[in-house]
């Protein structure tokens, strides 16, 4: 079921990225060939979420004045539960069973410092939350599960809908997991006309006969929903674009109630006017414009796959989180599987990303996922158990949106351990906001730091060799000094206090994610 137009852009995406020379290190003909990853024992390192309530997520959420406000408390815990907000804005409410805060967000602009509380029969927790309302939305990396990879031409409503449920029942949601995205191929396809109604609304195709049910069905759960177009004519799949059609789609995507659209360049080049950096800039700009003018929130996700730098301009012209790479997906062309590449590709841009404004590197590919050459059906990932904590840690430290594009009805005990550490995530979700700069970068080891809002930093220590290594990080290298309380955080245990330096045993492609308080 290959499309020709989606493999001829992917032969194109392949010959942009290797021109704009992101691929890693120094790959050689011998080094293109990855080794075979030996028979690791897959070990299960997050402890089980406790029976007591436990409140995760972000400690800030923004929207804007007076729009539709969705939120479901992340928290842990054995149900039943009660959920109470202490201090919640007129014109929000929430359900005591769900913990589901919905309504329409204050008109006035400011910060609304609530309290959050969850209680059940053995405990209650209690957790600072502030709704910003202003312009800004995405104050923190946005979390949840995309259809590509694993579902490709293939996806109907259905998955979407499955999808929402197993984000609850798998307790993804419970770890602050909210969005749930469409992508490509919900539009008719070319050769299919009509495209459009005769006011030019979008149609979508038999596969999705119900938009705003499946949408409500998402909401219903608390969740959000996503969708994806293409400023072009045509989408990389070869389904309808929004080219000449942009704000009459915008308005169709917020009536039927989305809360998130990934804007993926593909055919735009081919009617693009203009040149230089301005000419990638004006779909994008375009469609935030739009975006800015509608009833509804909608966090835009840039898809250009990092043409003219993206990272120095994806915010200004409206952007939330912009692809800085290549398809993770089709990414080959080192010893080491692609998430590295990329990653460390999106790395550099660190000084880049701040709330509301984030470098994307693309989805979290683990669990069972299908195979992007051919968009072929799902199976396991190749990766080694060691592999996939890098690539989380990894993700986390960058501050990356936390999407999952696996298999949702095939949810392992290992994958959600990956997925749903509450300590790893609220790295990623830390609302000051930095991306990890890269403290050392040797064909051997890397080694990330990002400075936390508390004055505490995570630090990832990377191995990329063949075999365990001990790796050190020093306290001049992450330009601290005294002595230093050490926390393992997949594990979620002490370490212990150290001085000057921390030494660690890394496995094969393995991590150790450590965060580093100040002894007071
Ligand atoms: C491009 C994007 C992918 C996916 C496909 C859909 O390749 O980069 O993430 O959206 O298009 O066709």
């Amino acid at each position: 079921m290959r499309s020709d137009t989606y493999w001829n852009w992917c032969l194109w995406m392949i010959v942009c990225v290797c021109c704009a020379g992101s691929f890693v290190g120094q790959a050689t003909a011998e080094t293109m060939i990855r080794q075979d990853a030996p028979d690791e024992e897959k070990i299960i390192l997050t402890p089980r979420p406790g029976p007591a309530p436990a409140i995760h997520g972000p400690r800030l959420f923004g929207v804007r004045p007076g729009k539709p406000f969705i939120y479901r408390i992340p928290c842990t815990g054995t149900r039943p539960m009660v959920f109470h907000v202490e201090g919640l804005p007129e014109g929000l409410h929430v359900d005591s069973k769900t913990g589901i805060i919905t309504g329409n967000a204050p008109d006035k602009a400011g910060d609304y410092v609530v309290r959050l509380q969850a209680t059940n029969a053995l405990a209650k927790a209690d957790k600072e939350f502030t709704i910003r309302v202003g312009n800004r939305l995405a104050l923190t990396p946005p979390m949840g599960w995309n259809s590509w990879y694993i579902h490709y031409n293939r996806v109907t409503e259905q998955h979407l809908r499955q999808a929402a449920e197993k984000m609850v029942s798998s307790g993804m949601a419970d770890f602050g997991y909210q969005y749930v995205n469409i992508d490509d191929c919900w539009m008719k396809k070319k050769g299919n006309a009509p495209y459009r109604d005769e006011q030019g609304t979008v149609l979508t195709n038999a596969k999705f006969p119900d938009i705003r049910g499946m949408v409500d069905f998402i909401h219903a759960r608390g969740l959000r929903a996503g969708t994806y177009i293409s400023p072009g004519p045509w989408t990389c799949a070869g389904y309808v674009g929004s080219y000449r059609h942009e704000a009459i789609d915008a308005r169709k995507f917020a009536e039927w109630g989305f809360d998130f659209l990934k804007y993926d360049w593909c055919s735009y080049g081919n009617v693009a006017p203009g040149t230089g950096v301005e000419r990638l800039k004006k779909p994008y700009q375009q469609m935030g414009d739009i975006l800015k003018t509608l009833d509804r929130d909608i966090v835009l996700n840039l898809c250009q796959y990092g043409m003219g730098e993206v990272w120095r301009w994806g915010g200004e012209v409206g952007g939330n989180c912009w692809r800085t790479t290549g398809d993770l997906g089709l990414e080959r062309g080192s010893r080491l599987p692609g998430f590295y590449s990329i990653g460390l590709a999106n790395a550099k841009h660190y000084q880049y990303a701040k709330p509301g404004q984030w470098n994307d590197p693309d989805y979290l590919l683990i669990g069972w996922v299908g195979a992007a050459h051919g968009m072929g059906t799902g199976k396991p990932t190749t990766l080694t158990g060691h592999e996939q904590y890098s690539y989380m840690s990894m993700w986390c430290l960058m501050a990356a949106p936390l999407i999952f594009s696996g298999d949702m009805a095939k949810l392992d005990d290992f994958t959600l351990n990956i997925l749903g550490n509450g300590e790893v995530i609220a790295v990623d979700q830390d609302a000051l906001g930095k991306q990890a700069r890269i403290v050392l970068q040797t064909d051997q080891q890397f080694i990330l730091a990002k400075p936390m809002e508390d004055g505490s930093i995570a630090v990832g220590l990377f191995n990329l060799g063949e075999n365990p290594q001990a790796i050190t990080v020093t306290w001049e290298q992450l330009q601290r000094t005294g002595k230093q309380r050490i926390r393992d955080l997949w594990r979620q245990k002490e370490i212990g206090m150290a001085d000057h330096r921390f030494t660690t045993q890394v496995a094969r492609h393995g991590v150790a994610l450590v965060r580093l308080w100040p002894d007071e």
